[in-house]
């Protein structure tokens, strides 16, 4: 162990005022000490000094540069118009030039489940799914129907990828062809405390998480994926989460309206319950294509009806996205901003000890999928419906959770 290293994270520690580090680093051996000094020096301070910084900042967004936005609506568009957009969808997919991914490296947190998101096991007609087994079953039913095996890609995190792969090898990958699941994994930030400070994780490093699900097309590049993609002929990509029970992620008629709209990228939007619900909503920003979250939509457009009383930021966006394979390239050279969410998060004290918090005690940034729409000046939404588009799994318990997205599934395939 160098001196002058030493010496240097001393100082950056002391300049970022992260002096509790300095007196964990006590505790440690000269092997601990050496991997956390390693780690230390690859952190962009300045990144989460400004980071941090923004978490005190305000959010505001100017009502004036905000419209809505135009949408198809699945059911009134009549069958020979479907028919028309099937067709369109089904030659990209019945011809390989499909993929899909699955944004599977959050950290699951409100679940409380212990494991990578994938693995939960809901409680469907006694026997119980896996999440995962629920997402290759409808890859497997829409490779039957277009003959063909559509290339799966998984995204993890550092964190969750060793378990989600010893997960889906236990489990042979139910089925799925080997060769055609191909697990990436994404980019990490470090987590830092409501007062700026770094936490420290089991194994006596900083604690990282995940850099959200934006940070699916840079990762998909620097790993290859997106190389691979190309190779095997992808035109067409969609972009999914892992915990949403009745996810399409093979909707033809998706795939179709964005080939007829002339689009790069397309998205399954449902209606939004109502006013609170807690979702990010579709509009135009300065005349680009943008999705608010729920929690930087002011309460008065959150309101706001259009003349036939529906919700005129009303289109939720429901985590099923399209793009072409140039789309995810593109984006993936574009830096997209990071949001923090507020998450529980365990971590050790200066003195080495164990400190498991009963409330979200960090801040965890997060770059969000959806940040790269304004990239584009169109995007085709196709309204689906809730019952058949949307069954959430992210709280333990109450709205969202395991027992409402059972009984959605079980209703939506009884
Ligand atoms: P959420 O934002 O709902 O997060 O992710 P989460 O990790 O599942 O749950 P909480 O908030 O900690 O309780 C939406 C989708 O984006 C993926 C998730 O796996 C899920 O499919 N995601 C999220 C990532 O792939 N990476 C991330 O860094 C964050």
């Amino acid at each position: 162990m160098s001196v002058e290293k030493t010496q240097q994270v001393l100082e950056l520690l002391k300049q970022y005022k992260q002096d509790h580090i300095i007196n964990f680093m006590n505790t440690l051996n000269d092997e601990e000490k050496e991997l956390l000094e390693n780690q230390i020096l690859s952190i962009d301070f300045n990144q989460l000094t400004e980071l941090y910084d923004s978490t005190k900042r305000k959010c505001e967004i100017k009502e004036s540069k905000i419209e809505a936005i135009q949408y198809f609506d699945k059911q009134k568009l009549g069958n020979s118009k479907k028919m028309q957009l099937d067709d369109l969808g089904e030659r990209i997919v019945s011809t390989g030039k499909y993929a899909v991914v699955t944004m599977a490296g959050g950290q699951g947190s409100r679940l409380e489940h212990p494991g990578p998101k994938g693995t939960f096991r809901l409680d469907v007609y006694g026997k119980g799914k896996y999440l995962f087994e629920i997402l290759i079953d409808n890859l497997k039913e829409a490779n039957k129907k277009y003959g063909v095996v559509i290339p799966w890609y998984i995204m993890t995190s550092k964190e969750n990828h060793e378990e989600t792969k010893n997960f889906l090898e236990k489990h042979a990958y139910f089925g799925y062809d080997r060769n055609s699941v191909i697990l990436f994994q994404q980019g990490e930030l470090p987590l830092i405390d409501y007062n700026g400070k770094l936490l420290i994780g089991k194994n006596k490093l900083i604690k990282l998480a995940s850099d959200g699900n934006g940070g699916t097309f840079t990762s998909l590049r620097t790993t290859g994926a997106l190389a691979d993609m190309k190779e095997r002929g992808i035109e067409w990509v969609f972009i999914g989460g892992v915990d949403n029970v009745l996810l399409k992620m093979v909707d033809t008629t998706l795939l179709g309206l964005a080939i007829e709209q002339k689009v790069e990228i397309a998205s399954k939007s449902i209606p939004k319950a109502n006013p609170q619900e807690k979702v990010g909503v579709f509009c135009k920003m300065n005349g680009h294509p943008k999705v608010i979250e729920y929690t930087e939509l002011p309460e008065k457009m959150a309101e706001e009806v259009t003349s036939d009383g529906e919700l005129k930021y009303g289109e939720s966006h429901i985590m099923c996205n399209l793009f072409t394979i140039d789309a995810v390239e593109k984006i993936s050279k574009e830096p997209l901003m990071y949001h923090q969410a507020k998450k529980k998060n365990s971590y050790l004290d200066e003195t080495g000890r164990e400190i498991i918090p009963q409330e979200a005690n960090a801040y965890k940034f997060e770059a969000f999928i959806f940040d790269a729409f304004p990239f584009f000046d169109n995007i085709a939404i196709l309204r689906g419906k809730r019952e058949e588009d949307f069954a959430p799994v992210k709280n333990k318990e109450g709205v969202d959770s395991p027992k409402t997205a059972k009984e959605l599934y079980e209703k939506y395939w009884n």
